[in-house]
């Protein structure tokens, strides 16, 4: 069943007030539930009809008498008055068999829950919609030290707690957890003065890992309050890490849930990128308590207003908290890996989906990322004080609303008298746009023509033009910046830019920062791309012209065995050896376009990617790269190696990731000597992870792993990497083969959603070793994906997406990958979830 955007229609009766009973019990947990619904004036339609699924209804009655209720798998009817009732249902619900892990569900003996999108009618009925919002009294009864739900705890004792949330939410914002868990507590005293009091709910054993996820939780309070006067508004705020977590964490009021792979941290056990991400995602929902929860979706077609936005929110935190340039960096290295296949393959939908069949399948990096985006645009449309008067008008125009896109622009139209109707089509059009640039330079005028065009799509088929903000600056012959950065408004499909009195041909930056999440299509010279390389002010796109010479130098491995541009590589060394320059910033640098990236321009350009050729040339490029700084490996080695004690800040970090690269450049010239002495001494896990990748890949790390996995083995998120890195670090033949032996390690279990993704996610990431010739991993994959959908359809579905990408490879591969899609697709009670990514994929 395809639910329709244009069908949205208010519900008949509002909800005036909740109240909840759980008695908790493994299979056979109680909820008995008190509704106080009225007519709703505003709503024609007053048919009564509540979600519920998988639940046993024991009793239920209207205003106390027993009713008789009409029952199907999605929820019932009965008859009500046509005024003010109240509704009491008692059902009966098993948290232990409940593997797909929403509703309430146990996880290591923990009860726990997870009810956006729609959990919250797997718990008792209920019109689980987000556009329903109510205050809620919870009750908790089980035999647990800790037994939680959202608010404020009204009364306490043994095996009992009551809860009262005072604030209006939807259903997909209440929360329980029960167990025996311990608390790193905290305090912060917001900006006018009262206290909250913070805790960090983990299992016992995992005290250790929760100060860094509390700093993060302060430092998101203070910085909401001071860049967008937001303050929070309960006396409490918990967080709880669970093992067993379909996705990142999730924004219950007062009761954050989340994976405990997105907040558990410790310098042993994670990464620097782990310390960055767990901040991040601390900070997101942290942001969700306005942007999601004061502030809500009218309805799930709505989801970008509260996802896109907060995405932007927690990246201006986390440029704010390290560096802005790198973080802008990593964002557009993330957008093209993840979301522009999905924008530009058989997936493709736009920020605001105009119909779905489940809910679940959109929680994309198009809402998510190209979302953030839009926002982003938006603010350098209006300017920073036209952004931050708008949102203030957000916040005190809508709190306590379910609100739509209509909503949202309003605002931004009424704070800054723009018209934003073409605006809008970011959110209703699918497809990335391409923006060509054609220069031509006579006597001191440099004219630019601008051409947009994107490309048609099934959810798309005729695109319009869109308004794309284009900053740009020019570099003049001497390297210096004759023209600092200015944005360029484009409307129309073609639009010319002249700018005069220049002395001699500049050259030009364009699209500085990723001002839109286009493709960019500007013929310039190698010359040119290094003089920028060289000089651009503007460090995204310094960064963009070292990586789009990267990927020229691949392509031309790739095709021809071309030799590497010598101007290239001494432009590179000319930054990797700048000492002004940030450490990671320098570290991004010698990144290179991803395999997948590479497939994708090659399959644009009208060839069939090979993907053991785009792997070779790849390895080539990074024994050119060794070569051409050999002179430089060890001292920058050295030089970024640090004496303080572990942080993982900034600027720590970024050392470790440019002594990290170096590092691997080194292995690949010289062996595992350095790699092993760096395992031997380090006292993180960046440290010691980085070096166990580096002897793996040069095929000298078994030792090491075996090592590893001694000393972790009762380290769930450890033993993740564990799993992971093997099926990365394998040779492409061998990917498939790593992966299904790892499946038979008695640590692997697939109902962990991490562990799955640990071995299946970087299977699917490795691009040449899933595309390997034989097709193994295609049929590995399916094989699992099948296994898998009957215990936990929602990342069954999400892992579907490793397919989106058929239709760029030869023939050979189409072939295999359309057999092994409809043999899931053939698969008896196979999930909505996973039908419909499979049938949109193939669709393609
Ligand atoms: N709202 C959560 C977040 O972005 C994501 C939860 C999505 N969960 C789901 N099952 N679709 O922070
Ligand atoms: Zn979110």
């Amino acid at each position: 069943k395809t639910v329709y955007l244009a069908e949205y229609t208010p519900f008949g009766f509002i909800v005036e007030d909740v109240s909840l009973t759980f008695d908790l019990d493994p299979h056979k947990t109680r909820v008995k539930s008190r509704i106080a619904f009225r007519p709703n004036p505003e709503a024609t339609d007053k048919t009564f009809f509540l979600h519920g699924e998988n639940l046993d209804l024991i009793s239920a009655t209207i205003d106390g008498k027993p009713v008789n209720t009409e029952q199907t798998d999605e929820g019932l009817t009965c008859p009500v008055p046509d005024a003010p009732f109240v509704w009491e249902a008692e059902v009966e619900i098993d948290p232990a068999n409940n593997t797909a892990l929403e509703g309430l569900y146990m996880s290591n003996g923990m009860y726990c829950t997870q009810c956006e999108a729609e959990g919250f009618r797997k718990i008792t009925y209920y019109p689980d919609r987000p556009d329903v919002m109510a205050t809620f009294n919870v009750t908790v009864n089980g035999p647990h030290p800790v037994l939680l739900s959202n608010g404020n705890p009204v009364k306490t004792s043994q095996h009992h707690v009551e809860w009262h949330d005072p604030w209006p939410k939807p259903p997909y914002l209440f929360a329980l957890v029960a167990g025996d868990l311990v608390a790193h507590s905290d305090s912060f005293t917001t900006m006018s003065g009262r206290k909250v009091d913070l805790n960090l709910y983990v299992r016992p054993g995992d005290e250790g890992k929760c100060a860094f996820g509390m700093e993060a939780l302060k430092a998101s309070m203070k910085w909401d309050e001071d860049v967008y006067g937001r303050e929070y508004d309960l006396d409490l705020f918990n967080i709880v890490a669970v093992d067993d977590f379909n996705m990142g964490a999730m924004e219950n009021k007062g009761l954050n849930i989340f994976n405990s792979s997105a907040v558990l941290a410790s310098p042993e056990t994670s990464t620097d990128m782990n310390f960055e991400r767990i901040e991040a995602i601390i900070a997101h929902e942290y942001f969700h308590n306005w942007t999601g929860n004061r502030i809500t979706c009218r309805d799930w077609f709505q989801l970008c207003l509260k996802e896109g936005l907060t995405v932007f929110r927690d990246s201006q935190f986390t440029s704010d908290m390290r560096s802005a340039p790198v973080k802008r960096i990593s964002d557009v290295i993330d957008l093209r890996a993840r979301q522009f296949p999905e924008d530009q393959g058989p997936l493709a939908h736009p920020v605001r989906p105009e119909s779905f069949q489940e809910i679940n399948n959109f929680y994309t990096a198009t809402v998510y990322e190209k979302g953030a985006e839009v926002i982003g645009m938006l603010k350098t449309l209006v300017g920073d004080e036209g952004y931050y008067k708008a949102l203030d008008l957000y916040f005190t125009r809508h709190d306590g609303d379910a609100a739509t896109i209509e909503d949202w622009l309003k605002v931004f139209e009424d704070t800054t008298g723009r018209d934003l109707s073409q605006f809008k089509r970011w959110y209703s059009q699918a497809g990335t746009p391409r923006v060509k640039v054609e220069e031509s330079f006579e006597l001191d005028e440099l004219t630019l023509t601008f051409t947009q065009h994107t490309p048609p799509s099934t959810a798309t088929p005729d695109p319009q033009p869109q308004v794309i903000p284009i900053a740009l600056g020019l570099i003049g012959p001497d390297g210096k910046e004759v023209l600092e950065t200015q944005t360029v408004e484009l409307h129309e499909e073609t639009q010319i830019i002249r700018i005069t009195s220049l002395e001699g041909r500049p050259v030009p930056s364009i699209l500085r920062g990723f001002s839109a999440p286009i493709v960019l299509e500007q013929d310039l010279s190698d010359a040119d791309r290094a003089h920028l390389l060289a000089h651009d002010t503007d460090p995204f796109n310094r960064w963009e012209a070292g990586r789009t010479l990267a990927r020229k130098a691949l392509l031309g491995i790739i095709e021809n065995g071309a030799s590497v541009d010598e101007a290239y590589l001494d432009g590179l060394r000319a930054v990797i050896t700048d000492d002004s320059l940030d450490p990671a910033y320098r570290a991004l640098m010698l990144g290179l376009p991803s395999q997948s990236d590479l497939a994708n321009t090659l399959y644009e350009a009208g060839k069939a990617p090979d993907p053991a050729a785009i792997y070779d040339a790849t390895e080539t490029m990074r024994d050119v790269l060794a070569s051409h700084l050999k002179d430089d490996l060890h001292a920058l080695y050295k030089a970024n190696q640090v004496s303080e004690p572990y942080q993982p800040d900034a600027e720590q970090s970024g050392k470790r990731s440019l002594a990290n690269a170096m590092l691997s450049l080194i292995t690949r010239a010289e062996g595992a000597e350095l790699a092993a002495q760096q395992y031997a001494a380090a006292d993180n896990m960046t440290q010691q992870l980085a070096a166990l990748a580096n002897a793996i890949r040069v095929g000298q790390g078994a030792q090491m792993l075996a090592d590893f996995e001694a000393q972790w083995k009762d380290d769930r998120l450890v033993m993740d990497k564990w799993f992971g890195l093997q099926v990365m670090e394998a040779k492409p033949k061998d990917a498939a083969a790593t992966a299904e032996r790892l499946t038979e390690h008695p640590d692997f279990n697939h109902k962990n959603p991490n562990r799955f993704r640990a071995v299946f996610g970087a299977l699917a990431m490795h691009h040449a070793g899933f595309h390997h010739e034989s097709g193994d991993a295609y049929t590995l994959l399916a094989d699992w994906l099948i296994t898998l959908d009957p215990i936990n359809p929602q990342t069954t579905a999400r892992m579907c997406s490793a397919f989106q990408t058929w239709k760029r490879y030869d023939a050979d591969r189409q072939n295999k990958i359309k057999t092994e899609v409809a043999r899931i697709l053939a698969t008896r009670d196979l999930s909505r979830d996973t039908t419909e990514m499979l049938t949109r994929i193939q669709g393609a």
